[in-house]
């Protein structure tokens, strides 16, 4: 994530207020990233990702160059209990931040989970592979991919990378898959 965030970054041009912008500041990938990387960084209590549109608006007044959201709703048994709060945060958010982006003609990067998938067999799973969420958790993960993918928000630098793991001790992510669109 950091070397794709660097990267971005690379890309960037003068006259912008923000590089690279990200949802959430508090969990394991925002906090690797404030470490990696020179972003601005939206806590919950500037953009909640239970109010989308408050999310649209931080991108249109920023003005970033890129945005990474690595905010979501991760309780993955709560999840069970909350799907409709989930399904927003995970689902109708990404949504609306890929339109946003879209409309801005700026790159996202959103990161998926293999909780989108049937959770069965020994491969790794592929960008392609048929998804079949188990939980709440991964349906709700899934309505945000779907939203994001299946949008005319989708461009070129749009990227879904998969994770199963998340390691925070200096390096960023361990057995990834990126799905470039
Ligand atoms: N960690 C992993 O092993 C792993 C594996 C696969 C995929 N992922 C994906 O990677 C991404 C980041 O995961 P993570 O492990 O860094 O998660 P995390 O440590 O659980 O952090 C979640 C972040 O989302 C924020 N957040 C939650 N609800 C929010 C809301 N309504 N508005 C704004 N911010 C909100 C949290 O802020 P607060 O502190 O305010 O709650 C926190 O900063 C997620 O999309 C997750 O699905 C992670």
């Amino acid at each position: 994530m950091a070397a794709l965030a660097g990267s971005i970054w690379r890309r960037s041009t003068p006259g912008c207020k923000v590089l690279i912008l990200v949802f959430g500041k508090t969990g394991q990938v925002a906090t690797e990233l404030q470490r990696s990387v020179d972003v601005l960084a939206l806590g919950r209590d500037q953009a909640d990702l239970s109010d989308p549109f408050a999310c649209v608006q931080a991108i249109r007044a920023l003005a970033p160059r890129a945005v990474i959201n690595a905010a979501a709703y991760t309780a993955v048994d709560q999840a069970e209990e909350d799907e409709g709060l989930a399904t927003i945060i995970n689902g109708d958010a990404p949504t609306a931040i890929a339109q946003a982006c879209a409309e801005m003609q700026i790159p996202l990067v959103h990161i998926s989970t293999d909780y989108v998938f049937e959770g069965l067999g020994e491969a790794p799973w592929k960008p392609g592979d048929t998804t079949a969420p188990q939980n709440a958790y991964g349906r709700s993960k899934l309505a945000g991919e779907e939203g994001i993918l299946g949008s005319e928000a989708v461009q070129p630098l749009n990227y879904v990378p998969f994770f199963n793991r998340v390691s925070g001790t200096g390096g960023l992510m361990f057995r990834a898959w990126w799905g470039r669109m």
